[in-house]
Parts: structure tokens; sequence; C-alpha cells
């Protein structure tokens, strides 16, 4: 049983320009860097785009695809658990966010992700419920409690600060107690018998 903090990859899904999304991310590692019992490690998207063209199965990829995924793909093999930042969007979450996803598959695998979600009245739930299936996909385990909010752009100060801190901040507590039990239950699990995917 490993006593180490617990590698936490908080993963930034949207990439548009004037995005709300650095605000959230900024808020929630605020919350979350305050922890011992965790590191952060911030995947922004936006700064490490991955190709949207996937190479044919069995084929290399090229140097160029292989620099981008350099950027990324070691960065989730060597996480613990996730946190993933996502704004809602059309009923369901970014596409750059789902490509990230689609490029890997054992990085997910017996890892627990927690999800900070934004956006309309629906505050990104309808988002993260579509991840929810398509992480299952990958044999990641969701954490059922997570920090979402509504109408976001209203909820925040100009500074990034919370109108309302002490509710979103025990929301990040519960999700994030959650999610460190999973990821040591799994970390320690794995540690004893590699996962049968
Ligand atoms: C293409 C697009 C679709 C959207 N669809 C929804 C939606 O279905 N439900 C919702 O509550 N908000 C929706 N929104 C509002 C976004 O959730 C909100 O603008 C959020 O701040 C977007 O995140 P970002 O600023 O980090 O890109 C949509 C925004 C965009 C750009």
């Amino acid at each position: 049983m490993s006593h180490d903090p617990l590698k936490l990859a908080v993963i930034v899904g949207s990439t548009r320009e004037g995005r709300f999304g650095p605000t959230v991310t900024k808020w929630f590692t605020g919350q979350a860097s305050q922890r011992e019992d965790l590191t952060v490690d911030v995947i922004d998207l936006a700064e490490t785009p991955l190709p949207t063209v996937f190479p044919q199965f069995g084929q290399s990829q090229g140097e160029e695809v292989e620099r981008q995924l350099a950027a990324v793909s070691p960065r989730l093999a060597a996480a613990d658990a996730f946190v993933i930042v996502t704004p809602e969007y059309n009923h369901s979450f970014p596409a750059p966010l789902k490509n990230a996803i689609d490029w890997h598959n054992e990085e997910w695998h017996a890892k627990p992700v927690g999800f900070v979600s934004y956006g309309g009245l629906a505050g990104g739930l309808r988002a993260v419920e579509q991840l929810r299936v398509v992480l299952a996909e990958l044999h990641a385990v969701t954490i059922r409690d997570t920090v979402s909010f509504h109408n976001s752009w209203a909820e925040f100060e100009e500074d990034g600060t919370h109108r309302d801190g002490a509710g979103c901040e025990a929301a990040a507590k519960t999700m994030l107690d959650q999610l460190a039990w999973w990821a040591h239950a799994l970390r320690d699990a794995k540690s004893v018998r590699p996962y049968a995917a």
C-alpha cells in the first residue's frame, strides 16, 4: 500500500477562444492544491491540441502526431486519478475532449474520474452524464458527486473568486474525497494484481 500523494490530472475540456474554462479550472485547482493527499497536473487541451485524423489501424502515426501525443499521453498514463473540467455544448461535452479521450485507452483503465462542469441552466450536467457512458467503455470509474456551475458566468467575480464560496467548496471537497478513496483503492489493488481489461 502506497502512501505517496495521488497524482491528479485535471483536464480542461474547452478549447474555445475566449472560453470560460480557465476561470473554473483556476478556482478548482485552488481547491485541489490545498490538499496534501494529491498533486495536480493541469492538461489544457487548448495548449496541447491533438490531431483529429486518426492513423489506420496498425500503421505508424508519424513524427508530428507522436510529438503532439507526447505532450499529453505520458501525463494521462502517470495519473492515478482525473478530474475533467467540462462545459456543456449542445447537450454534451466539447469535441476536442472526445478526441483526447479517443486517442487513449489503457491510460484510463481502472482509474477514477471526477467532474467539474459548467454551462447554462443545466450547469453542464448533461455533458457529465454523456461522459460517464463514454468513460465506462474505457474501464474508468466515474465519481458520483460532482461540482457544477449553473449560469456560470454570473457566479464568478472578475478576479475568479466564486460568489458563494462555501457551497461549491463543500461540493469540491465531497467529490475529491470520493475520488481519493477510489484512487487509493485502485492504485493499491493494481499494485497487487494487474487490472484485467
Ligand atoms: C457550441 C455551444 C453549445 C452550447 N450548448 C449549450 C447547452 O446545450 N447547454 C448549456 O447549458 N449551455 C450551452 N452552451 C453554453 C456554454 O456551456 C457556456 O457558454 C460555457 O461557458 C462554454 O464553455 P467555454 O466558455 O469554456 O467554452 C453552449 C455553448 C456553445 C459554444
